[in-house]
This record gives C-alpha cells, structure tokens and sequence, in this order.
C-alpha cells in the first residue's frame, strides 16, 4: 500500500517535470518488490558522490528487492514511448557523478540512506553463497567488497584481487576495472570473475560468461555502466592468508625505485614464495611529517624527514610491499622477505615493517576514513586524478609532474605502481596504454576550504589540467582510470581503436542509450532529452 502511494507521488513527479506523456498506470504496474521512492533524503543521497563535485537530482529512487526489480524498471525505460533514463548506484564513490542522472531513476545497488554497511536488498536476495570446492562465490551487484571479505573469511576463503578500499560495491568497481598492489600478478578484478548476471538496457536478464553471451560479458566488465546492469557476479577466489607483513622502504631515485617496482612485478609467474602478493608506491612531495591517511606507516611516531634523506629534487618514492603467510610458512616468512628486499636498491636506513592479520591489511584504509571523519575532513571536494602511464615514459611524467608541476605541496595521496598487460584482457571494455608495463599514478587530493589557496578546489582542478595538458602536449599517451571527459570526441580519443566495438556493443545492448547517462558518453536517443544533454 505505501509502495504504491509512493509510487503514484514519483509519477506525478515524472509527469510534472518532463512533461511527460507517460501513463502512471504503467509505472504502477511495474510492481516492484523493492521501494520505488521520491522521499528527498533519498534522492539527495543519489544526487551526490564522494567527489562531492557535481550534483543531479533523479526523479525517483529504485531500492530493488531483486534482478526482477531491475528488469520491470529498465523495461518500463525502454518500453514507453517517452523513455526515462536509468543509472545504477554502488555506493556513489565516484568523483564526477558517473552514476547520477536527471530525468530518470537512480537503482541504489547498495542500500539506501541506511547508513554503515549496506547489505542486499532485504530478502530477496541471498547473502552471498560460496563454493569453496568450486573456487568462487556469487554475490549481489550491490554487494560492497568488505561485505564478500566478510563472509568468504568464515569458510577460509577470499577474493584474489583488491581494491585499496572496501567500502565500494562489486557492480561498481567491475564496471571500471578494480586495481590494487595484488593486480600485477592476479591481474584487476575484471580478471578474477566468472560469470555475471546482467539486465541489459532492453531490460532483459542474461548471464554471461566467457562461453556463454561472450559479448556481453566483454562489453560489462570495465563497461562504464553502458551496456546493463549487473546484478550478481562469480568471483574467483583462493585460500585466505592468515597474516600480512607489510613493508616499507624508500628511494630518493627515481629510476632506482621504478626498476625495482618493475623487477618485483616481473615475478609474477614465480612461486608464490620467491615473490611478494602485493606491490605500491606513493610519491612523497611535502616537506617534513607526511600526512598520508592510506598508511598507517607514517604516524607521528615514525616521521619521515625528505631533507635528512637526501631526496632529489625534494621528492621521496615510497615503495610498499607486503607477503602473506600462515602457520604453514611461519617459519620461512622471514628468510623469504630478506631474500627478495636483497634485490632491492632502496635507501638502506628507510625499512619499516608492521605485521598484521589479512583482514587488517586489506581494510586499511577504512581506519584512515574513520580517522578523517572524526576531523570532518571526509566529506570534502575530491578532485581525484587516476592516470594509466605507460612504462616508456614515466620518468618524463615525473620530472614534469611529480618534480615540475606539483610543487611541493599535494593535498593528499600520490600512488604510483606498475602492472603486467598480460593479466587484462583485451576483450572487456577498459582501455589501457601502449606497452607491456604501464603504470598506476593516482592523485588522490582533497579540497579545503582554509584559506591556503594551494588546498582550494579550484587550484587543485587546475593543476589536474595542467597535469594532462602537459601529459598531451609532451605526448606521454597515458589513458584516464576511472575516465571522466565532457564531450564525446573526447571519448572517441580515450577509447581510440576500441571505439567502434564499445559504440556498436552500445547499440546493442543499450539501444534507447538509457542506461549512465552520467558518464557523459552518449547522447539518450532524440525522443527525450535529459536536462543534463
Ligand atoms: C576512498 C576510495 C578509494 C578507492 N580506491 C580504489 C582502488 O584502490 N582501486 C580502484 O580500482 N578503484 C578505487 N576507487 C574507485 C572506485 O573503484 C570507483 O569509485 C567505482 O566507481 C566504485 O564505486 P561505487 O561502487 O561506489 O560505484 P558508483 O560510483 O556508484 O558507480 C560507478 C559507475 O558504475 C555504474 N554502476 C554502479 N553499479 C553498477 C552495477 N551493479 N552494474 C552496472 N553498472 C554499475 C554507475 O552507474 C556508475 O557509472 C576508490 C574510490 C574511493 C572513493
Ligand atoms: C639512480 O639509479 C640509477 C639506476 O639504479 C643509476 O643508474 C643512477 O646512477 C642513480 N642516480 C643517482 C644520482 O644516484
Ligand atoms: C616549497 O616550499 C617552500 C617553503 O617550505 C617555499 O618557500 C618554496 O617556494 C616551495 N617551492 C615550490 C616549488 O613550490
């Protein structure tokens, strides 16, 4: 009863706003088993992300119950004569509204304004069920990773690829990529899966799979949201380590720490114990005690002082390393990691070890978050920058950027580690450079509002183009991560030869080109036209 009174109040928002010919009774009939809702405080968390940038308002919210759910919206979408447009939500942790619209419904995949830790839809939904013989659990769209970390940890088992942070959904990672230290040598997350459950922009619910709707199985991984939405994924999965040791060392030489970095994910195909599971690095550009949140190693008891290492041109290269082990290699752990840091050319004095439980160790950066929104310092502008760079001209971006452009002041976070090509299948969607080896460079920088004008929003937007026009100009052929343009030859140049597949997959799959208008690569068919276009 209250669903429909609801229901009737969303419709006469549709109708009211667009103009909408649409008969209300079809949206009724959608019955969905979830809420579909116009209450503001939802569609004011949908109109928002964690970038804090950018702002638009849905008509209604979906909260689905189910893939049913999904199926009746988006065929309801597709079917009518006017259209409307759909965008799934993980948990809105992108920077530039990739999963708002206007004009249309937001699927929140992850809960709704409840709050902590979002679980799936209520009932409908199995929590996540896990295969241990089989290798691999199938989980809901929304699911957010340190959920699936939860519940494969109780039958020993876990996801083999990572994201650095674990409070963001599997549909929403998947759709990009999902990259961590583990992806030199597990390859991403769009690596590690499957099988998925898709309801395409015809509303129509397919699994895929390598053998089976192969195309479509391409098309979504690293699909921007472009050709349906996921509603339940297979990811693989390997026994859980009981312990990490993590490591830290650093390099005041550039190409002394990229020659390392290369050399360690050179060992992917080693035994597992004559490699590390893990390998980052950040850039360290400001002067004196380094406030890094992704990194517990430097703390006020373990400053790190760039002058009194001798840093070239100011700036310090942090690599990070970690091995897992388990009661069965507790007693080799120790000669294994001593083993591999002899390779290594870093600044001897620099060696930081901590030793803590897997879990731990992967849900790191939560206890940064929770640290930062204890000082209001969460819920800030994030104009994040994630570049791909290929391996061959790396040390130009660092002596234009990391030396050059950035000063020496950040703001925040600077990852830079490499990957193997060989693990990302060419097939999905996502694009990366030229080269073998390309790699990771994140600036990870937020905005405040203190008066510093090198901390405002508008000097750090800034820098971030002058980041890439000089990446354009000196012709570094980097490719954006988590890509964000405004124009669609914009998109014609990032996708570069894969263009025409990822345009002839969208009309395909998502012909009315409803489906996350927020990425701002097509234009919804002419019969309506969004505010947004
Ligand atoms: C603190 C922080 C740390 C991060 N660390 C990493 C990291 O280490 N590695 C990394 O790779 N990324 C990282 N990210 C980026 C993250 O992968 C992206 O923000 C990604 O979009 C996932 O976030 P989300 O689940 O909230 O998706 P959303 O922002 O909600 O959605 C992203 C896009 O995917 C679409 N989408 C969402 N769910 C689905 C679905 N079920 N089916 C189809 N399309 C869907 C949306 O429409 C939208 O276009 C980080 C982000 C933050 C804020
Ligand atoms: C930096 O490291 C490289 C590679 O190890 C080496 O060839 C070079 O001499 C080093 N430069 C300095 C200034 O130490
Ligand atoms: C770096 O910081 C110092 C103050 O610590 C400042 O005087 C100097 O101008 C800065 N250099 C650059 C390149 O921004």
């Amino acid at each position: 009863m209250a669903t429909k009174l609801l229901l009737t109040f969303a419709i006469c928002r549709l109708i009211a706003t667009v103009g909408l010919t649409l008969d209300p009774t079809e949206l009724l009939r959608l019955g969905v088993d979830g809420q579909l809702t116009v209450d503001s405080s939802d569609v004011d968390t949908a109109s928002l992300d964690f970038g804090l940038m950018s702002r638009a308002e849905p008509l209604a919210v979906l909260h689905p119950a189910s893939a049913e759910d999904v199926v009746r919206l988006v065929q309801a979408a597709y079917g009518s004569a006017q259209g409307f447009t759909v965008s799934a939500r993980g948990h809105g942790h992108s920077i530039n509204g990739q999963a708002q619209t206007t004009n249309g419904v937001v699927i929140e995949m992850s809960g709704g304004s409840r709050g902590g830790v979002w679980l799936s839809p209520a009932g409908k939904v199995d929590s996540p069920r896990v295969s241990e013989k089989l290798g691999y659990v199938d989980v809901w769209g929304g699911e957010l990773w340190i959920d699936v970390l939860k519940t494969t940890l109780q039958y020993g088992v876990a996801p083999k690829s990572w994201t650095d942070y674990l409070y963001l959904s599997v549909g929403g990672t998947l759709s990009n990529a999902g990259i961590s230290g583990q992806a030199f040598n597990h390859g991403p997350q769009i690596s590690n899966v499957h099988e998925l459950d898709v309801v395409t922009g015809k509303g129509e619910l397919l699994t895929c799979s390598e053998a089976q709707n192969s195309e479509l199985f391409h098309a979504v991984l690293g699909g921007l949201g472009q050709f349906g939405i996921i509603t339940r994924a297979r990811i693989a999965l390997e026994p859980a380590p009981q312990r990490v040791r993590w490591i830290r060392v650093l390099y005041s030489n550039f190409s002394a720490f990229t020659r390392d970095q290369e050399y360690l994910i050179s060992l992917h195909g080693q035994p597992a114990h004559q490699k590390f599971d893990y390998v980052e690095g950040s850039v360290i550009v400001d002067e004196g005690f380094i406030n890094n949140w992704r990194s517990s190693f430097f703390s006020p008891r373990n400053p790190v002082k760039i002058s009194s290492l001798g840093a070239d041109g100011g700036v310090l290269y942090c690599l990070e390393i970690t091995k897992n082990y388990d009661e069965s290699s507790i007693d080799t752990i120790d000669q294994e990691v001593e083993a591999l840091l002899k390779k290594l050319d870093f600044i001897p004095a620099s060696v930081f070890t901590t030793d803590l439980p897997y879990v731990d160790f992967l849900d790191r950066v939560h206890k940064a978050e929770l640290k930062l929104r204890s000082k209001g310092l969460w819920d800030v502008p994030h104009p994040w920058l994630n570049l791909f760079v290929p391996k061959s001209r790396i040390a130009d971006f660092d002596k234009g950027v990391f030396k050059g452009i950035l000063g020496n002041k950040t703001s925040g976070p600077i990852l830079i580690y490499p990957m193997n090509k060989n693990k990302w299948d060419d097939r999905t969607s996502v694009v990366t450079p030229e080269g073998d080896v390309f790699y990771l460079v994140a600036l990870l920088r937020s905005a405040l509002d203190t008066g510093d004008e090198t901390k405002s929003l508008e000097y750090l937007t800034n820098q971030n183009r002058q980041i890439l026009r000089f990446c354009d100009e000196a012709g570094i052929g980097v490719k954006q991560y988590l890509p964000h343009y405004t124009t669609q030859q914009e998109w014609v140049d990032h996708y570069g030869d894969k263009w025409g597949l990822f345009n002839q997959r969208k009309m395909e799959f998502d012909p009315r080109r409803i489906l996350a208008t927020g990425q701002r690569i097509f234009k919804p068919s002419s019969s309506f036209k969004p505010a947004s276009w």
